[in-house]
Parts: C-alpha cells; sequence; structure tokens
C-alpha cells in the first residue's frame, strides 16, 4: 500500500477559527490537517509548498449549486462543475434537485453520489426535492443536507407552492428544510399584468421584492409552528432581511449571494439576460440591507446558487431566456475583493464561506484550520488583481456575470482531502472528493 501524501505549507498567513491571524506553517497526513504551528520542524512531507506572501483559508464550502448532471449536462456536469470548484477554492458543495430525472427519490440520489464518486474532484451532497407526493422519501433519504422546497420560480412536480402541501411537509420528520422563497400566485398574476415586454428588466418588476418576502413569510409562519429547522435560500431582498432582524428564531438560518451583494438591476443594461435570475437582482438599496444583515449576523452565510446555461439559452429573447448564472470560479475572489476594499474582513469571509455552513449543515471536521479537521484548504494571493476573463473559465457554460471586474483574492492552490486539486493554473484531474455527512 503506498503512504498517504504529507503535504507541508511553509510561511502561510494563516486564518484561524478564531478568527485571528497566525503566521506559519500547516502539516497534513493523508486527508487531515495534523498540525498548526509557527513553525513545523522535523517533518518529512511528500510535498512541501511555499506559501510566503500567500494567505490560507478553509476550503470553501458552496451550500446551493445547480450542476446539471444527470439530464443537462449540455450545461454543465459533475466534472466540469468540480473543476470550476477546484479552481474557485471551493472544496465542498450541496447540489441542489432539479436535475433529470428529480433527485426526489433515494434511487436518484444515490445515482448522483455515484456520478460524484467517479468524476467530482471536489466534496459533495445532493439535496432531497419535495413534491406533493414523496413525504416518505424526504423522511428518509440519506444521506442529505436536507429538504429542497421550490415554493415559486418552479414548474411540474418540483414546485410545491399551496399551504396545505407544505404544511405537511414542515410537521413531519426533523431534518433541515432549505426553500426558495418565492409566491408563485403573485409571479404568475405579475406574468401577465406585463406579458409582452421583452426587456429583461422587467423580471426583477415580475418577480418582485413582494414575491420573495410573502413566501418568506409563510415559510417562517410554518417553520415557528412546527419548530422545524429551515434555511432560506439566497434571501434577496431588504424586507426579508428586516423581517428576520425581527423575528428569527434560533433554529433559522439564512443565505445570500454575492450577486445580491454585488450586482443590482443596473446590470440589465450592461449585460442583459446574463443578469436574469431567480429570485431576481435587486435595488441598489437592497444590496445595503444585505451587506448590513450579513455583518450582523441576520443572514449567516454565502452560497453561489451556481446555475450555469449557455450563451446560447441566454441568447434567446426574454421571457424564453433562462434564469441562473454560474459562481464557484468567482465567489472567493469576488468576496475578498470586498473585503480588500474594506467592506468587511477576511475573517468574515472565512466565517461566511466555510465554517458558518459546516455548523448550520452539521457537516463535521470542516471549515476550520485546525489539527483533526479535513485537510480542505485553499491558498490564496491577497495582493494580486487581475480580471475575470472568460477564456480561462472551465465552468461548461463559459461565461461569468462579472466579467471584467478587476478581483484579487484569487487561489493559488487548492487542497481537497490532503491532495492538491488545483495550482497555479492547472486542475488536477486525478483528484476525487468523498461524500459528505450530516449529523
Ligand atoms: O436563477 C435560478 N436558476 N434560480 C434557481 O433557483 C434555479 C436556477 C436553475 O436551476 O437554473
Amino acid at each position: 500500500m503506498s503512504t498517504p501524501t504529507s503535504l507541508l505549507i511553509r510561511h502561510a498567513r494563516i486564518i484561524l477559527p478564531n478568527g485571528e491571524l497566525m503566521n506559519g506553517d500547516v502539516l497534513t497526513q493523508g486527508s487531515t490537517i495534523v498540525a498548526v504551528e509557527t513553525e513545523i520542524a522535523n517533518a518529512q512531507p511528500t510535498i512541501e509548498i511555499d506559501a510566503q506572501g500567500l494567505t490560507l483559508l478553509p476550503g470553501v464550502i458552496d451550500p446551493q449549486v445547480h450542476f446539471r448532471e444527470p439530464g443537462l449536462e449540455h450545461k454543465e456536469d459533475l466534472f466540469t462543475a468540480s473543476c470550476a470548484c477546484a479552481k474557485g477554492g471551493v472544496t465542498s458543495f450541496l447540489e441542489m434537485p432539479n436535475t433529470r430525472p428529480l433527485t426526489t427519490t433515494q434511487a436518484a440520489l444515490d445515482d448522483k453520489l455515484q456520478r460524484a464518486a467517479s468524476k467530482c474532484l471536489v466534496n459533495y451532497g445532493f439535496f432531497i426535492g419535495a413534491t406533493a407526493e414523496n413525504l416518505p422519501d424526504l423522511l428518509s433519504a440519506q444521506p442529505t443536507p436536507g429538504i429542497k422546497i421550490f415554493m415559486g420560480s418552479m414548474h411540474g412536480q418540483l414546485l410545491v407552492d399551496q399551504e396545505e402541501l407544505l404544511e405537511r411537509i414542515f410537521a413531519q420528520g426533523e431534518r433541515l428544510i432549505a426553500v426558495h422563497a418565492e409566491d408563485q400566485a403573485r409571479i404568475n398574476q405579475r406574468r401577465q399584468e406585463f406579458a409582452g415586454i421583452e426587456d429583461p428588466a422587467i423580471h426583477s418588476q415580475i418577480q418582485d421584492n413582494q414575491a420573495a418576502l410573502l413566501a418568506t413569510q409563510l415559510a417562517l409562519k410554518l417553520s415557528k409552528k412546527y419548530q422545524r429547522r429551515l434555511h432560506i435560500l439566497h434571501m434577496s431582498t431588504a424586507e426579508e432581511a428586516e423581517l428576520l432582524r425581527q423575528d428569527k428564531p434560533s433554529w433559522v438560518t439564512a443565505e445570500v449571494t454575492p450577486q445580491h451583494l454585488l450586482l443590482n438591476t443596473s446590470a440589465y443594461a450592461s449585460i442583459g439576460t446574463l443578469a436574469q435570475m431567480n429570485p431576481p437582482l435587486r435595488s441598489p438599496h437592497d444590496n445595503e440591507v444585505l451587506w448590513q444583515a450579513l455583518k450582523d449576523g441576520v443572514i449567516d452565510f454565502i452560497a453561489t446558487d451556481h446555475a450555469p446555461h449557455t450563451l446560447e439559452e441566454k441568447a434567446q429573447t426574454y421571457p424564453n431566456t433562462p434564469s441562473g448564472m454560474p459562481g464557484v470560479e468567482t465567489s472567493l475572489p469576488l468576496m475578498l475583493t470586498a473585503a480588500q476594499e474594506g467592506k468587511c474582513t477576511v475573517a468574515q469571509v472565512v466565517n461566511w464561506m466555510s465554517k458558518a455552513v459546516a455548523v448550520a449543515y452539521g457537516i463535521p471536521d470542516k471549515g476550520e484550520i485546525t489539527p483533526g479537521y479535513d485537510a480542505d484548504l485553499v491558498l490564496v494571493d491577497l495582493h494580486n488583481y487581475r480580471p475575470v476573463n472568460r477564456e480561462e473559465l472551465l465552468s461548461k457554460c463559459g461565461w461569468s456575470p462579472f466579467e471584467g471586474w478587476n478581483l484579487t483574492g484569487w487561489p493559488v492552490t487548492t487542497i481537497v482531502g490532503g491532495e492538491i486539486a488545483y495550482a497555479h493554473g492547472q486542475v488536477n484531474t486525478q483528484v476525487r472528493g468523498k461524500a459528505l455527512n450530516f449529523r
């Protein structure tokens, strides 16, 4: 049997679990961090990495992505998506059930796990999707971070928008329920009101702040009635943030995407339908309130909602264009650039993108640089600004809403389970992640 890889990362600026910075070394053995010290002497590593001038963070855990396999591989697949993850410093992801077939049964979940085991460079977990009929599957499916409910912005079986059906799901079982909170009845009504308009900017008016607020209010009401663990996915409005600020039970968490913090409705003028997503981009005022809510702990963490569509699909005319944008390659540099600009601290970014996610989903031994924790790590360069270039993107969709943005904090090296999955522009396609556990 070959001996496991041992990495010695030397002279890094290490972000410690308490948020403090330490200049020092990290030693990994196999898939585990075994030492974090100012200087590690006498180690005999397989590989030594000189991290002078670089900052070492726990790998990003992206808790909401759409990777399209099985069934929609022309947009993305688990291999291309996980290469993009490795390049973006994302060492674990939680993926959504709107693939084909839908992930609404144990068999579909097992199929995804099997596919991921054979082709995924980073660690993976898959949500089970709620339908009107699959309550037994929702109660028994394993392993999964939780139940995903599309309260709106979906069609077919995955749309669960009737209060009575939602209540049945909230009333039974204990596992986490993650909601896409938009009110479908209001969206339907406003689609009729604004029918015929081809300017994609109308998307933010059709699926307006009120549509998001109504659904978040309903999810909160049901969660409180049954004291049911609730997670609000990609919260996008000032109104929802204020609601949670007033009234957030201890068993409720919420996330925000980098695009809802950093882009707003002005993006339609520059990038058109590439700015179209659900829930839609909002106003600069919403950006500000969401930032404050994140900094105050009203919003717990960051997710990308990586939702790739091809440029051909996006080139159709609204409303025939699909909603969604990719994100795993740019989320960490976007947030670290915000930190360099003084909007937040690097330690806050680490908490929002690693630690807080691991805690909320009960993922053991991830999200911290601590001996005994998994060796999922990312070395970033905080002092090298480079623009987002379409030609360099690894996501199969081949575009980003942030093209041309000059960012810093790009990953130099990404380590998954003690193996180098990405270094200096090259992905190591031999590396494989593992299925995540959830407490
Ligand atoms: O814009 C979106 N696109 N939001 C979602 O929640 C789903 C996603 C997709 O799968 O394309």
